[in-house]
């Protein structure tokens, strides 16, 4: 689109939010949306952008500079749940009802999917006025985690080899159909690793970069023993400091990651769109690829 046909668009200072337009983003929006991210003094995670305006559906709506007023991102899991992330207005635009606009889109788009999302304080009081409920509070811990002596107990995944196995025990764990994305998860990530035992395969985790840090997850796995397997020896090849969301319900899990050096930097609202039960077994989920997908 050229800068002619933004300044024919409707100006969201002046027009009413409910009637803005609200158009589907692709990869060509990438460098609006950094910029949108920019304004909101998020980091310009161009990786992360890509992968979700590539894997999961991004909405926007427009400003007559020709740049995004608001974002939004849908990742959809079959038609049982979705992810929402992404969630940003202007400065200059906030506070006129775009994000009750574009929230409202997305709730829409997704159907009769359970609609879940991670919170900031920010967009909490929105969430919260559209019909979320918070089920935990999830933090996010950052830091170079100290392995240790600890005896490497998993192994780089195969995608050829484990892919059949690490999508089936996807599927028992999160409940809903995650496969497409966990086939690019090999591409996009630097390491997959699992974890097997005589049943089979029990646990798997990913680890991608994002700016200076590498994201560890998603770590499925059969019990916590397992997930501090595959945590500590993905993060044994890390050249920076790490990443991984975990939520309060698992003090062990945040006690351990403390003593080996991964401290808290801050901490997020795990909501659902009405209440409703997710799909799965959510006791063998110890962390998302992200927050903005899930
Ligand atoms: C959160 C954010 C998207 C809200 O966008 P917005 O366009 O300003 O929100 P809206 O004007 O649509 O607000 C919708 C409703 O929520 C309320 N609301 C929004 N933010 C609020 C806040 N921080 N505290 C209290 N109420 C708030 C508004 O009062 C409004 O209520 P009403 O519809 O009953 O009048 C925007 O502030 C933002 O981009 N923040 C920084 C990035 C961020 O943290 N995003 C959330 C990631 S999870």
């Amino acid at each position: 689109m050229n800068r002619k046909a933004y300044t024919s668009m409707a100006d969201p200072l002046t027009t009413p939010a409910a009637e803005l337009p609200v158009r589907r983003l692709g990869p060509e929006d990438l460098d609006r949306c950094l910029a949108l991210s920019e304004d909101r003094a998020w980091g310009p995670e161009r990786r992360k952008w890509l992968f979700i305006l590539e894997n999961g559906e991004g909405y926007g709506i427009d400003a007559p500079s020709g740049e995004l007023a608001g974002t939004v991102t849908l990742t959809r899991y079959g038609t049982t749940a979705a992810g929402i992330g992404m969630m940003l207005v202007a400065t200059r635009y906030g506070g006129r009802g775009l994000g009750r606009r574009l929230m409202t889109h997305a709730l829409e788009a997704a159907g009769d999917a359970v609609v879940f999302l991670w919170a900031t304080e920010s967009g909490r009081p929105l969430y919260e006025k559209l019909g979320f409920e918070t089920l935990c509070v999830a933090e996010a811990r950052v830091g170079r985690l100290r392995a240790g002596g600890d005896p490497v107990r998993s192994r780089p995944a195969d995608p050829g080899r484990d892919l059949p196995a690490l999508l089936a025990l996807d599927a028992e764990v999160f409940g809903a159909d995650r496969s497409a994305l966990l086939a690019r998860l090999f591409d996009f990530a630097e390491q997959v690793r699992v974890v097997e035992d005589d049943s089979g395969l029990i646990g798997y985790a990913g680890m991608w970069r994002n700016l200076n840090t590498l994201v560890i997850g998603p770590v499925v796995a059969g019990g916590e023993e397992v997930a501090r397997a595959l945590i500590t020896d993905l993060a044994r090849t890390a050249d920076g400091p790490v990443r991984v969301e975990v939520d309060r319900t698992r003090p062990g899990l945040l006690g351990w990651l403390g003593d080996r050096g991964v401290s808290q930097a801050f901490w997020t609202s795990f909501m659902v769109h009405g209440g409703r039960p997710l799909p799965g077994d959510r006791t063998r989920l110890f962390a998302p690829l992200t927050v903005a997908m899930g």
